[in-house]
């Protein structure tokens, strides 16, 4: 049996550098089976729950053609649609779930519920996102990473926006795991928690990531190889009028990209998604007639550009969730990494 068997993916600082790259390169190599066509039917006959309280395009869509391609059965599980939250408790619904499926993906607000779920079913859970980690989300950034670099050590990322929020906890910590430099690039009210950024200066004196936590944009964006952002409100929060006023100067735009210094097939620009960039949406055009602006964390220039690797990222998310869930509870023999 390997390391993985029957593990849950709660928080990327359950898992070693090596375990967390050998997620990164296995999604490289189902990634590999899937456009070759060659089935990796791993799953066979297992029963995966998918949990979703908040909702999500990306993470419902890669679970669900995940399971299906690696030979399981998915069943969405909506926040209206079972009682979790309402009348049952986590524990409880843990206890059910885990005796009538293999797997559970949960995505929520909170991680003590994503924790409990696996504390009661006995099956593998993963996270997939909650108000503290995005998990799955760094299985798929790491490989669109390394698919565009060779390699992952040494290259140094920066985000830029909302410092406290899941992706931003995710990479700071994720980085410093993996020896990739991370630069958050936030107003000071927005810079990670202390206890976040502890865990982060932790694992970095293990790999020799280097950290930097700035709100200054010429220290900030300089030497960077991936620029990451991500929305400025996250799932759950309504505070747009104190966050477009914080984060206006740490808009992913062709100004901070010039900031780098880096040349040109050195850079690339990274969103999780969804991204606010242009007022084609009703979300657009409501944020558009209340604070007059047309373009959130990211510019539509950037966004379409050349630099631009969202897209390659989103599909990832299948292949990685692949990874991630064949490891943890497939039929297969994964050596010790
Ligand atoms: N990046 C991501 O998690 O997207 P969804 O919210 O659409 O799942
Ligand atoms: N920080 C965002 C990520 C969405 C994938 C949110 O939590 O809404």
């Amino acid at each position: 049996n390997s390391v993985f068997q029957g593990r849950s993916l709660l928080a990327e600082k359950d898992f070693t550098a090596a375990e967390l790259e050998y997620l990164v390169d296995f999604g490289l190599h189902l990634k590999a089976l899937k456009k070759a066509g060659i089935p990796h039917h791993y799953l066979e006959g297992k029963n995966i729950a998918l949990l979703f309280e908040k909702t999500s395009t990306r993470t419902r869509s890669a679970f669900t053609t995940a399971a299906i391609d690696l030979g399981a059965h998915p069943e969405f599980l909506g926040a209206n649609d079972i009682q979790l939250g309402k009348k049952e408790s986590v524990e409880d619904t843990a206890k059910v779930l885990g005796s009538m499926f293999d797997g559970i993906e949960f995505r929520g607000f909170s991680q003590k519920a994503v924790e409990q779920l696996a504390e009661f079913s006995g099956v593998p859970v993963w996270n997939g996102l909650t108000d503290e980690w995005h998990p799955t989300q760094m299985i798929a950034d790491f490989m669109t990473v390394k698919e565009n670099f060779g390699h992952l050590k040494g290259l140094t990322l920066t985000f830029m926006g909302d410092g406290r929020n899941n992706v931003a906890n995710s990479l700071l910590v994720t980085g410093a795991i993996l020896g990739v430099n991370i630069h958050i690039v936030a107003p000071k009210e927005l810079h990670p928690a202390p206890e976040i950024e502890a865990l982060a200066n932790k694992f970095a004196a293990e790999s020799g990531a280097h950290i930097l936590i700035t709100d200054d944009l010429d220290e900030g964006m300089k030497g960077t190889n991936i620029i990451y952002t991500d929305v400025w409100v996250s799932m759950g929060e309504s505070n747009w009028e104190e966050r477009v006023k914080l984060l206006t100067p740490y808009q992913v735009n062709m100004a901070a990209l010039k900031k780098t210094g880096t040349p040109d097939g050195q850079l690339i620009v990274m969103h999780c998604l969804p991204a606010f960039h242009d007022t084609t949406t009703e979300y657009g055009k409501e944020i558009e007639a209340k604070y007059g602006i047309t373009e959130m964390e990211i510019t539509d220039e950037v966004f379409r550009s050349k630099y631009g690797r969202q897209f390659e990222e989103a599909e990832n998310r299948m292949h990685s969730i692949k990874a991630i869930m064949a490891a943890t509870l497939g039929n297969l023999f994964i050596p010790r990494v």
